[in-house]
């Protein structure tokens, strides 16, 4: 490390960091949009669901996701109230535990799954199967046929193979199974912008422009244990804007009618997926589920007047929307350096105890997250810092740029808002560090949903090398 001769913040007018990045107004305040509803500060210290975060530390060590329920319920709730008319089947794959599949229950929504292993979750949360919609571009005959056997609500077929082993399948188990068609409409949605036609070359679906997806919708006419309910198409994640979702309905529609011209099936659904964005930071922008719903709503009536199809039953599929908002993330910070960069500026490295193994987000996608000092007020000048954690890669980064008090000490507590989504999904044991819990706070309690891993959970799958070590 090589301080600087007039201390370590003296260059930092010229460490601005990228562009959208404000020192916030108050760093001893939230900047509200980016947390879940009943996040607040008292006297510098983090506050969700009534539980100061100092406490809930001080209960359950660090790090800890730390779960908002009413947060998590309103959103969800959001979206079933506001999207009335539609299906809402909540994507498990943005976070995914047995008590987060009831409260989804309780509050009137569905739950996307898309692998054996959700579907284990879900049985064990006791959702009801007719309530699931199975996705997935290589679900094994085992993940198959156990979701015919349980009754799931819908499976979300995605490859000619599958439309075999499903027959085969349903067949054997004298059952008949409610399938949909992921069809890839050649959109691919971005953040601010999409991309048309380039974006066949993918993995998931049946594409339309090629007549997969037309010849899909045959050969699942002619299985007698399939029974069509729609089309899907989902067009990406983190979208903000709706033109994606135009030209894709656009597209899905005009197969659906054609699907009734030549297959002579009038599909009763269609599914736009999900991809609604969330604010990281304050460069997004996020609209909300009435708004959607509106867009999503005119969309699809209007192309579906302009081509005189009866408008079929809709439904989503939002993750990242209900879950993102509702947890944040709490770290302790361990190590605080100084490090001078190209004309003199400084960047102020904190390390906290977890990073790229509880949030890959950043690493992964170059995704930008916001973060605050969470244990205490701070008057010291703010600094351009970056949050990094505690793996054995320079690029675990938790967060590339915040402006955060200059008096950070080991100990601090540093919360990083919006981490619901694909965080705790995504996480991984790397450098055998133990995942951290995920807590629900709510009305002043606090409880563990998904407990810490503990050394023995690691070595539990380790069988070991079968003989003792000669001294
Ligand atoms: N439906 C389908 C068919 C999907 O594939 C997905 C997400 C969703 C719904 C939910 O999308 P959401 O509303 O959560 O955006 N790991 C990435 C995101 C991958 C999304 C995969 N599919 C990330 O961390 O940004």
């Amino acid at each position: 490390m090589r301080a600087h001769e007039a201390g370590w913040a003296h260059a930092v007018e010229s460490a601005r960091g990228p562009a959208w990045l404000r020192p916030p107004d108050d760093a001893n305040a939230l900047v509200a949009p980016l947390w879940s509803s009943t996040a607040r500060k008292v006297e510098g210290v983090l506050e969700v669901g009534g539980v100061a975060v100092t406490d809930l530390v001080a209960e359950h060590g660090s790090p800890a996701y730390v779960l908002d329920e009413a947060d998590f319920r309103r959103r969800a709730r959001a979206f079933r109230d506001a999207f009335d008319a539609y299906d809402v089947y909540y994507a498990g794959k943005a976070f995914l535990c047995t008590t987060v599949a009831r409260w989804i229950v309780e509050e009137g929504l569905r739950l996307d799954i898309c692998t054996g292993g959700e579907l284990a979750v879900a049985e064990r949360a006791g959702v009801p199967p007719e309530l699931l919609g199975f996705h997935g571009n290589n679900k094994s005959v085992a993940e198959l046929t156990r979701a015919v056997e349980l009754g799931v609500g819908r499976i979300i077929v995605d490859s000619f193979h599958e439309i075999q082993r499903l027959a085969e399948i349903t067949e054997v188990a004298g059952r008949t199974t409610r399938v949909m068609i992921r069809v890839t409409a050649g959109v691919e949605a971005h953040t601010h912008e999409y991309i048309a036609t380039a974006h066949e070359d993918q993995k998931f679906g049946f594409s339309i422009s090629s007549g997969d997806a037309l010849a899909a919708a045959q050969l699942i006419h002619e299985v007698p244990g399939l029974e069509l309910l729609g089309l899907h198409s989902h067009i990406g994640s983190q979208i903000f804007d709706s033109s994606g979702f135009e030209v894709a309905a656009r597209r899905v529609l005009a197969l659906h009618a054609q699907i009734s011209d030549e297959v002579g099936v009038v599909l009763p659904e269609l599914d736009l997926g999900g991809g609604f964005g969330i604010a990281y930071t304050t460069q997004d922008d996020p609209s909300d589920p009435a708004q959607l719903a509106i867009e999503l709503t005119k969309i699809v009536t209007e192309e579906c007047k302009a081509r005189d199809l009866a408008v079929p039953r809709l439904s989503i599929e939002p993750g990242r929307a209900i879950v993102g908002p509702a947890m944040c993330t709490v770290y302790e910070v361990g190590t605080v350096k100084a490090v001078e960069l190209d004309g003199g500026a400084v960047r102020t490295y904190v390390s906290v105890d977890g990073g790229m193994s509880d949030n890959i987000r950043t690493a992964l996608y170059d995704a930008d997250y916001s973060c605050t000092l969470a244990s205490r007020t701070s008057d010291a000048p703010l600094l351009l810092t970056r949050v990094v954690g505690k793996h054995c890669e320079a690029g675990d980064i938790v967060v590339k740029d915040e402006f955060l008090p200059g008096d950070l000490v080991p100990g601090d507590l540093l919360a990083v808002p919006a981490t619901g989504a694909y965080c705790r999904s995504m996480s991984s044991n790397y450098n055998h560090v133990l995942r951290p819990p995920v807590v629900a706070v709510n009305d002043g309690a606090s409880r563990v949903l998904v407990r810490r891993e503990t050394e023995d959970d690691l070595l539990r799958l380790d069988l070991g090398p079968g003989d003792r070590m000669e001294d």
